[in-house]
């Protein structure tokens, strides 16, 4: 379990550096008025592959941790911030966020012209992009910061 939260951990800079780079390709095609072009679309591509990772890593641990047991007093959950954070508010968010990233990528695809493909992404892929941001764990975070990287 260290492993894949180690892995967990890491896949957030594939996420963030990934979700960064797609969103700036969506308004460069916008501004610059792009063809959709194969470099577009890779880089959905492996903005929606490290999404998909971090929500499989995700489940694991938070079953395999037993995160997921929390729901059974509830009451002791909700009044402490890590077991909340975990349990549902980090678990909830990123969810939504995932499903809204995934919602753009289908829509985007399926636009019949580039400047709608370039559209469509960038207002899913950022609206989700900033609510992961907001979840993730900071140090800053104060009681629920995690390292900025595993230490092995
Ligand atoms: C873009 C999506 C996500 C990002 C960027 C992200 C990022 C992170 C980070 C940075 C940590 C701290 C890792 C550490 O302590 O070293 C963490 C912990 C955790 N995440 Fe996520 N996460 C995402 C999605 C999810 C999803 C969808 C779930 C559940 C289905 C989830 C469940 C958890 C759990 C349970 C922990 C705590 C693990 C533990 O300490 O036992 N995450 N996440």
């Amino acid at each position: 379990m260290q492993t894949l939260l180690a892995l967990h951990n890491i896949g957030r800079w594939g996420f963030v550096i990934f979700g960064l780079y797609a969103i700036t390709k969506c308004i460069l095609g916008l501004v610059k008025n792009q063809e959709y072009t194969k470099s577009h679309n890779l880089s959905a591509v492996l903005f929606v592959a490290f999404t998909h990772l971090q929500l499989l890593l995700g489940f694991i641990l938070y079953f395999g941790k037993g995160w997921a047991e929390n729901f059974s007093d509830m009451g002791n959950a909700m009044g402490n911030a890590t077991l909340r954070f975990f349990t549902v508010e980090h678990t909830i968010s990123m969810l939504l966020a995932i499903i809204l990233i995934q919602i753009g990528r289908t829509k985007s695809k399926k636009a019949e012209d580039a400047r709608s493909k370039h559209k469509k992404a960038l207002i899913f892929f950022s609206i989700g992009f900033i609510i992961a941001l907001a979840m993730i764990p900071w140090p800053f975070r104060g009681e629920v910061a995690r390292a900025l990287w595993p230490s092995f």
